[in-house]
């Protein structure tokens, strides 16, 4: 008799959800692949062979539009099949013939996004099955790729009310909305008991939380929501413009699991371009704000995103910057050669730098971001901080501490102990692949 073979089994549609962009990208992108799944899919955060594809784009700058565009002939490459889903800033904006042309499918504005992913299974819906062999290899590779669950981003807020005159973002995110307190912290115990160890709170103006909700909700009363109601072992909120830090903030810092790391984007280090960009603090306040997270979050790492070449921004202008960066001591920066971008106020400025004078600029500063990254690191040698390790390459550990910094540490154990907090002892530099040296670092006796 011959040999019954067992019926194939319906094997779950392989959705590739990729994000461009911001930590509040990040967070939605995760929101719609926890959709995916719970309606049956895989999903995977790489480029690869997929049943659909979701790419939440960014627009900040021109470099990122055109990230969005390769990412999308990526997925065309790939899986010309495929149905491609685009949503996010880039999405937003762009001609809508071009993204055809592009082979875009489907385009959810971001008002819609918490729908993107009922837009992913609709198209998977009218898309042709994959042929079976093709099926079996999507499926190994998704479940070899999927997604670890170290680190969730809940989104708390969204929108911006400010009017920076370089920035798309308000023109693509609308008025600020905060997500009530409440919803926050049920997600965030969400995530906690699926297993996350560490939370990141994003939004698009993360310090300004609450302001258009009139109720007294606010960064504080969330932050302290957060850590009496919940047992996230780490939190990490830290973009913060510096006329939002306050001694009330900081005094959230009081508690370990928040980490000790503040991004807050200076732009410019002189008052005359602040006020010309309509930054709301001027280089002292600036300065000031680094003073207060420094008493109240001792080691803290402070990171910052730096503009040259802004209109009129002249030699006197840029020397000022680069004072109060060498000030300042960041941990990190992340600095921008100037480009003016549609709907903004700035575009109407006459883009007066020259480019070879933006680029010399950005290296200057790029070169002072690289001592003062590489200070700060080693500024923790001879200290044991608490890792966060999320990969394993079979030789070296890699993680993050709670300033942000990565740590390289060598393992030869048993079962590589990732996703938990483990003791460190920092012991020295290593070059490991970043624009700075990584921590090395080993593990601590327990
Ligand atoms: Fe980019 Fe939009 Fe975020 S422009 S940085 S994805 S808010």
């Amino acid at each position: 008799m011959p040999a019954q073979t067992a019926a194939p089994q319906p094997r779950p549609p392989v959705v590739a959800a990729l994000t461009l962009g911001c930590k509040l990208n990040q967070a939605e992108t995760q929101a719609a692949a926890r959709a995916l799944q719970r309606a049956g899919c895989v999903t995977v955060d790489r480029p690869a062979e997929a049943d659909a594809w979701l790419i939440n784009t960014c627009s900040v700058t021109h470099a990122a539009d055109r990230k969005a565009r390769r990412l999308m002939r990526l997925a065309k490459r790939l899986s010309p099949n495929a149905p491609l889903v685009v949503t996010g800033c880039y999405a937003q904006h762009a001609d809508a013939a071009l993204l055809a042309e592009l082979g875009v499918d489907a385009v959810v504005p971001n008002a819609e996004k918490a729908a993107a992913a009922d837009a992913v299974l609709r198209e998977l819906a009218r898309a042709p099955a994959a042929g079976a062999r093709q099926a079996a290899r999507l499926a190994d590779r998704a479940a070899a790729q999927s997604t670890g669950r170290t680190r969730a981003f809940v989104k708390i807020q969204e929108g911006c009310d400010d009017v920076c005159a370089f920035c798309i973002v308000p023109s693509v995110r609308g008025r600020e909305r905060a997500v009530p307190i409440d919803a926050v912290v049920e997600q965030v115990r969400e995530r906690v008991a699926e297993g996350v160890q560490e939370v990141v709170l994003t939004g698009t103006q993360p310090g300004a939380y609450g302001r258009d909700r009139g109720d007294g909700a606010s960064a504080a009363r969330l932050l302290e929501a957060l850590l009496s109601r919940t047992d996230a072992p780490r939190l990490r909120y830290s973009s913060i413009q510096p006329q939002d830090i306050t001694p009330e903030l900081l005094a959230c810092w009081q508690d370990a699991r928040l980490c000790r790391h503040f991004h807050l984007a200076l732009q410019s280090g002189s008052d005359a371009v602040l006020r010309r960009m309509r930054r709301r603090y001027d280089a002292g306040q600036f300065l000031g704000a680094l003073d207060l997270i420094r008493a109240a979050a001792p080691g803290a790492a402070i990171t910052t995103d730096v503009i040259v070449g802004f209109p009129g921004e002249s030699e006197d202008d840029f020397e000022r910057t680069y004072e109060v960066c060498r000030e300042a001591g960041f941990a990190d920066m992340h600095v921008f050669p100037y480009s003016p971008r549609p709907r903004t106020s700035g575009a109407v400025l006459e883009d007066d730098v020259a480019p070879q004078v933006k680029r010399g600029r950005a290296r200057r500063l790029r070169r002072l971001a690289a001592e003062q990254a590489e200070r700060f690191r080693a500024g923790l040698v001879g200290e044991t901080a608490p890792v966060l390790f999320e990969s394993f390459d079979g030789e070296r550990l890699r993680g993050l501490t709670d300033t942000y910094v990565p740590v390289a540490a060598s393992w030869a154990g048993g079962p590589a102990p990732l996703n938990r907090l483990t003791a460190v002892e920092i012991i020295g530099l290593t070059d490991d692949g970043g624009d700075a040296p990584a921590a090395l670092g080993t593990l601590a006796a327990p």
